[in-house]
This record gives C-alpha cells, structure tokens and sequence, in this order.
C-alpha cells in the first residue's frame, strides 16, 4: 500500500510514521505533503528520501473548493492508497473528505468523543480529568468524527500544564498512529487499545 502523509508542522507523527514502514510492513510512504513551505516536516521528510510537495492555502484565500482541487491532483499523482493526517491545520470539506472515504486516517490529541476541535490538554485540565490521550479515527465529514481505530491513554499528574501534559501524550501518539497504520494497511479496521 502506498501511503501520503499530510502535515502543516513539525511533522513527529509523520517522522514516526515513515521511520514504521519498513522491512514487511505492509505500506510505504509516497509523498508529504503540506500547505506550509516552512514546515519543519518537510526537511524531514526529504532526509528520509520521501517525496515532497507543497500546496499553499494562501492564494486561495476563502476558496476552499479550488484549494482542495490542487490538494487531490498533487496527492493523486502520487497514487496514495491511504492518506494518513499527521497535524495537518486545515479544515477539510466533505468533497475532499469522500474523495477519500474509507482511506484517510487522522491522529486526534484527545480521548474521543471528549474535545474535538483545539487546545485539547488545557480543556482536559480545566475538566479535572483523571486521564488524558489520543485517538486515531477514520476521517468522515464531521470534524474529529467518524470510527475510533485505536486509542492511547496516559495519567494525567498533579501539577501538569498542557505543555506537559501534551508531551506525555505525543510519546503514546508515535507509538498508536504507526500502530494503527499497519493494521489498517493489512486490512484490519478492528479498534486496538493501547496502555
Ligand atoms: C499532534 O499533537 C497531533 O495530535 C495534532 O497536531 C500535533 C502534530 O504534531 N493533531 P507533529 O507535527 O506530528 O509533531
């Protein structure tokens, strides 16, 4: 299976991703791709020999149907089989979304159904909650929606900012999203429960 990977920052998950398909994994990876020339991923992704490209959203201003046009002709030259999300900051329509229905995974700072949409850590903090995590899903046209692939749980301490808190649950992200995308590529959607 052929694998593009979408980031819009430092792109960990994504490092963590490609550094997973190797050996007989069942996926490589085929392109990285981001709407940010600047982001860190890229460079990453080149010292890995991964394809790269860039689709700026600037241009388009608030015209997402032409933006997401250019998005499906530079990830369709590539010939993905799944398109894994990996802290790509855009949202998404439903036309982009079916395009790649059943194909496109997304890694979700939080324990879902619990805090879709930002600032995950700092909402789980100001709930009191006992435990934090991250959640890899499918994506469907509904933000942070559609089923659960796996989950990842960690305690959260006394003490704990969102900055340490979303650290301790990026070390569970880079151990649930590879986990999860072998799966997938082998064809298995049934949900894994790590920790
Ligand atoms: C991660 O926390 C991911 O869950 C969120 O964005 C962040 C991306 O980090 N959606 P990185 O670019 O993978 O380091």
């Amino acid at each position: 299976k052929r694998v593009a990977i979408l980031v819009s920052g430092g792109g960990s998950n994504m490092v963590s991703l490609i550094d997973s398909m190797l050996g007989d994994h069942p996926a490589r990876p085929c392109l990285v791709l981001s709407n940010n020339a600047d982001a860190g991923g890229l460079a990453k992704a080149q010292a890995r020999r991964v394809a790269t490209a860039v689709v700026d959203h600037r241009p388009y201003g608030e015209d997402r149907v032409s933006y997401e046009k250019q998005l499906i002709d530079a990830l369709e030259a590539a010939q993905p089989d799944i398109i894994c999300l990996a802290g790509f900051m855009r949202v998404l329509t439903e036309h982009f979304v079916n395009h790649w229905q059943g194909r496109m995974l997304n890694i979700h700072p939080s324990l879902l159904p619990k805090y879709r949409g930002l600032n995950t850590h700092a909402r789980a903090l100001e709930a009191g909650d006992a435990e934090a995590g991250c959640t890899v899903h499918e994506v469907t046209p509904a933000l942070d929606d559609g089923p659960i692939l796996g989950q990842a749980r960690v305690p959260i301490l006394a003490g704990d900012t969102p900055e340490s808190l979303a650290k301790r649950v990026l070390t569970q992200e880079h151990i649930l999203y590879p986990a999860v995308l072998q799966r997938f590529a082998a064809g298995v959607t049934e949900r894994i429960d790590l920790a």
